[in-house]
């Protein structure tokens, strides 16, 4: 059964058109991405499929059973992590947690709280009261909060804002376990480098539309090109490819661009310098950031 089905989803705030006509599935076992700029309307989705917002049009269904507001069954399916950090200021995080399970009709959960709270890298902060917390530990609890009843489908909006470095590639493992051990797993997020990572496919959202969709790697391929850099060992020959980018007589080298259809191969053979002239090849594939350029034109409206 499909975990997620969104189809001509439109919210709209008043006259603004937030989300428009957007459509898109997840299939089970995944982490699928929902990226685009600040205001794009990824949040907006969200909420229609946790139904904090109404939509305007259309229909979400989770498990192949359609959501509505106050959907019991939904509540139990879905773990979600908001954007936004609440605070329940004079509780400790295990507190929250227990009465967060509590809100799941769970009481004897107290060896999965310790488990998340390990996991999470609060196990040393549990008695903590939140207000104490810093921006990044509040963030952690939220997560151990959508997954104190272990839901089948995990939303995440922006889960790693705020999150050092070091924690955010901790986070990701723990996302990976959590798909590898059968959750399925909607996220958002500003940072390019963590889709790509993380994500197995990606949906780009620009001014409320889905304007493109597909898994990442797939993606990255098709809206990129590779740099080849060729480095030789005596001087450089006159050259007049078309995919020459730039010359650097110092260092004996050369950097192409080349699709990712054009095989390496293809390439050395049209330029025909001699084999034992060349020292090293140095290939760098595109990145998801440089696919964003692509369809948006502008990576920092993105990665601010
Ligand atoms: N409750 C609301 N009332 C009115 N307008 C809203 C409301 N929530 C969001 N909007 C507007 O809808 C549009 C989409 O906002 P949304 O929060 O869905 O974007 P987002 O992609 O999540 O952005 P961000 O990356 O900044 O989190 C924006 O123009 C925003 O101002
Ligand atoms: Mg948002």
């Amino acid at each position: 059964m499909i975990p997620l089905k969104v189809s001509n989803l439109v919210k709209k705030y008043g006259d603004l058109e937030a989300v428009k006509n957007v459509s898109f599935e997840i299939q089970s076992g995944e982490i699928f991405g929902l990226l685009g700029p600040n205001g794009a309307g990824k949040t907006s989705i969200i909420s229609s499929i946790t139904t904090i917002e109404k939509p305007t049009s259309g229909s979400i269904e989770l498990f192949g059973g359609r959501v509505e507001r106050e959907n019991k069954a939904a509540k139990a399916i879905l773990g979600v992590v908001p954007q936004e950090l609440v605070n329940h200021g004079f509780f400790s995080a295990f507190e929250v947690l227990e009465f967060h399970s509590g809100y799941y009709g769970i009481r004897s959960n107290k060896k999965h709280i310790e488990f998340l709270l390990n996991k999470l890298g609060l196990w040393e902060h549990r008695d903590k009261k939140i207000k104490q917390m810093s921006g990044g530990m509040k963030r952690r609890l939220l997560i151990a909060k959508a997954l104190v009843h272990q839901p089948k489908l995990l939303l995440l909006d922006e889960p790693t804002a705020g999150v050092d470095i070091e924690l955010r590639a901790s986070l990701w493992d723990f996302v990976r376990e959590l798909r590898d051990s059968g959750t399925t797993i909607l996220l958002t997020t500003h940072y390019l480098e963590e889709a790509e990572e993380l994500c197995d496919r990606v949906g780009v959202i620009n001014h409320g539309k889905l304007i493109k969709i597909g898994p990442t790697k797939q993606l990255i391929k098709e809206l990129t090109s590779r740099q080849v850099a060729i480095y030789l060992k005596n001087k450089l020959p006159p050259c007049q490819h078309i995919n020459l980018i730039k010359s650097n007589a110092q260092e004996k080298s050369m950097l192409f661009e080349i699709s990712n259809q054009t095989g390496i191969g293809e390439l050395l053979a049209q330029l025909k310098f001699p084999m034992e002239d060349i020292i090293d090849i140095q290939i760098q594939e595109g990145r998801l950031e440089d696919a964003f350029v692509k369809l948006l034109g502008d990576k920092n409206e993105l990665t601010s």
